[in-house]
């Protein structure tokens, strides 16, 4: 997805990879097993390209931004390793799972390391309004996470219960990216606000789409099972739009799905999900998201940086991985 982005910002591209490596640092030889089995597997790097981007793009001339990236990458790491336990997953960047290589435990304490690896980091960069955006976002995406947990196997989820769920799980970390890298920058609040609407509008469709690939993609390309969020009784706004929208039949099947999760029938809702048109409402919702995100960089300069900020917007609706 993001070769050619990667390549506007080569240097800062790699300056960054070889932080992530150096970072991952520890005298506890599990921890950074586990930690380069993750970052050897790959991953987008979405977020920090995001920052690096931004930072470039406003003409911020130090070298913080390579640290800022690293803090984001981290934390999303992280949180990929306890949702993989939280959501028993199998499958990440095209190999097994940390928990299923070393179990629960690991994951779980590896993840606490490079959380709090992240934050040591941003004491580093010594920014306190830096801090209290890093802070928040952090707490926010626990309360995205253990609000999707309250909503599992609930069939009367809403459409609003959802979109409150990915805003906190998913796009809060996507806006701390480029509104933290705009504050790394001395920008003025505008631009500071502009951007974080920006990422949280492409953190939104980020997720809307994930959530389309889960019944619609391609599990060799995507790097994880799909099927995970059905498996978990997770009620996603595919399924969320045929509890509404669908006929009765429709209706009991996904309704039975979402109380009882496993993947039984996942052939059956698969088909009842692509013949009710969900797929199509979720990606148009994606698709709206992303047009209110390239409004916002009307505050952000012509430069190679703002059109990768523009290719990243676009390929969050189109991709398959
Ligand atoms: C996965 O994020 C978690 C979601 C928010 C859907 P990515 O798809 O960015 O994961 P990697 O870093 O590329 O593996
Ligand atoms: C992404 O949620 C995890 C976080 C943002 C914390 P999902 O559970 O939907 O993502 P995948 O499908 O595991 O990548
Ligand atoms: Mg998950
Ligand atoms: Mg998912």
């Amino acid at each position: 997805m993001s070769n050619s982005i990667q390549q506007i910002v080569s240097d800062d591209f790699d300056a960054l990879n070889q932080n992530v490596v150096k970072q991952l640092h520890s005298e506890v030889p599990l921890i950074e097993n586990i930690g380069q089995y993750l970052i050897d597997a790959g991953g987008k790097r979405i977020r920090p390209l995001l920052v690096l981007l931004c930072s470039r793009a406003l003409n911020y001339q130090g070298n913080q931004h390579i640290n800022l990236a690293t803090v984001i990458e981290f934390l999303h790491t992280a949180t990929l390793l306890h949702d993989d336990v939280v959501d028993m997953s199998e499958m990440r960047r095209g190999q097994p799972t940390a928990n299923v290589q070393w179990g629960n435990p690991s994951s779980v304490l590896v993840g606490d390391f490079i959380y709090s690896r992240a934050f040591q980091l941003l004491v580093n960069i010594a920014d306190m309004q830096i801090m209290e955006v890093m802070a928040t976002t952090t707490n926010k995406i626990s309360e995205g996470e253990v609000l999707q947990l309250v909503n599992q196997h609930n069939v009367s989820a809403t459409e609003l219960d959802y979109m409150k769920v990915i805003h906190n799980k998913t796009a809060i970390l996507f806006a701390a990216a480029c509104s933290a890298a705009a504050i790394l920058a001395n920008a003025d609040a505008t631009v500071q606000e502009k951007l974080h609407t920006f990422g949280l509008e492409v953190g939104m469709a980020f997720q809307l789409i994930d959530d389309v690939l889960d019944y619609d993609g391609d599990s060799k390309k995507l790097g994880k099972n799909i099927g995970d969020d059905l498996a978990e009784g997770k009620p996603t706004l595919p399924l969320i739009y045929v509890m509404k929208n669908g006929n009765a039949e429709q209706k009991r099947l996904i309704s039975s799905a979402i109380k009882e999760g496993g993947l039984e029938h996942l052939d059956e809702i698969i088909n009842i999900v692509r013949e009710s048109g969900a797929l199509e409402y979720t990606q148009k919702k994606a698709e709206e998201r992303i047009a209110i995100a390239k409004d916002c960089l009307t505050v952000v300069p012509a430069s190679p940086y703002k059109e990768g900020l523009e290719l990243i917007a676009q390929s969050a609706v189109k991709r398959s991985k």
